[in-house]
């Protein structure tokens, strides 16, 4: 079969090259071959390549073996393992989403049955391919901006709100009575925004004094919590307009560039920092990964907008597709599909 992989980490349109590698195994005990027909490119994903989330001074290189790319993605059963619930429908022939599995940029993957999902026929392929990452890691921002007491009504403000996860999260946030306020690089993208979701206020940091826009914008109305995915100076602005005792919630690095924040944040008023990671979402307990995948098929049915494909490329066109992931002002995910 083909397999995306990388033998040293660098720039992903450079180092990922299409290649055979040997079949896959049949499934063990618990496990779901699939043929995967279309799978997303993250920003995590390009992290990855990049090698930056290996710890500060590690600079181990990529194993022997090279690594693949790839956690999620929608394809058909091939074959299935001994010992899977049949009231799973996870049968051969199946159309199913998964999240984890490894080298999901791949013709093939193995994946454990319990993280993967049967898909009703109303949803098509483009979406459910993005159906686990960003609304599971949607789920657990509604989940920690409760944690660190938000209450209804409170103001949440989203850094790079025009992207899934962010927009996923506003959803979320309107549905369960907050007010978000979503922050963009620029005015093109705010303008956009506020023409599709008319219920929230948008700006863009493309105006020298931003910040002093929040106010006025929330009429007055402190920021309760951050939902950060950007860092750097972006994040900082915000983390300094919080109200006394609210939290950063950080759950992305897109500028690349370390938070500043005065160390009196902490001690005088009370602000916590925190993050969320959609690594520690399958060690959930099975009531709550089903509720939260409910949610987003239920999410992935009644708007799929929300879900909008800028581009499907072919596995052979790795390169191309990762340099339009990263390209300023793109309008939806690019996906790695089975083209026909
Ligand atoms: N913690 C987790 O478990 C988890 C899970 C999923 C994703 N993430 C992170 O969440 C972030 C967003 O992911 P996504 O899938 O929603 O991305 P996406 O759909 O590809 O959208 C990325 C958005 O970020 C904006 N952006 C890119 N670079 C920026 C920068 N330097 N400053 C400000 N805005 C910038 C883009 O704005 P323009 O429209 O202006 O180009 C775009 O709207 C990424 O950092 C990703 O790694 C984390």
């Amino acid at each position: 079969m083909r397999s995306v992989i990388y033998h040293q980490y660098g720039e992903p349109s450079v180092v990922l090259h299409l290649t055979e590698v040997p079949e896959l195994p049949a499934p063990a005990e618990g496990e779901v071959l699939i043929r995967v027909r279309s799978r997303p490119v993250h920003p995590g994903d390009l992290i990855g390549i990049r090698g930056r989330y290996r710890a500060p001074g590690n600079n181990a290189p990529v194993g022997p073996d090279g690594a693949r790319p790839g956690f999620e993605g929608v394809g058909v059963i091939e074959a299935v393992g001994a010992g899977i619930d049949p009231a799973r429908g996870l049968t051969p022939g199946a159309r199913v989403a998964f999240f984890p599995a490894r080298w999901a940029w791949s013709d093939r993957v193995l994946a454990p049955a319990r993280f993967v999902t049967p898909i009703p026929d109303d949803v098509p392929d483009a979406v459910a391919a993005q159906l686990h990452v960003a609304p599971l890691t949607a789920a657990l921002l509604l989940r920690a901006a409760q944690e660190a007491g938000a209450q209804r009504g409170d103001v949440i403000a989203l850094s790079a709100a025009g992207g899934l996860v962010a927009r996923v999260t506003a959803r979320l946030l309107l549905d369960a009575g907050y007010q978000p306020l979503g922050v963009v690089r620029s005015e093109q993208a705010a303008a956009a925004l506020s023409q599709q979701t008319p219920q929230m206020e948008f700006l863009s940091t493309e105006q020298a004094d931003w910040a002093r826009k929040i106010f006025p914008l929330t009429k007055g109305r402190p920021v309760k919590v951050v939902l950060d995915a950007v860092g750097g100076k972006v994040a900082s602005t915000l983390a300094a307009l919080l109200a006394d005792g609210g939290a950063l919630i950080s759950y992305g690095d897109l500028s690349a560039t370390p938070l500043e924040l005065p160390a009196l944040s902490f001690s005088t008023r009370g602000i916590s920092i925190r993050g969320v990671s959609v690594g520690r979402w399958p060690a959930l307990p099975d009531a709550v990964r089903a509720a939260d995948l409910a949610m987003a098929i239920s999410l992935a049915q009644s708007a799929p907008d929300i879900f909008r494909v800028a581009a499907e490329y072919g596995l052979a066109a790795v390169g191309e597709a990762v340099q339009h992931a990263e390209r300023a002002g793109k309008d939806g995910a690019v996906l790695l599909t089975e083209l026909r």
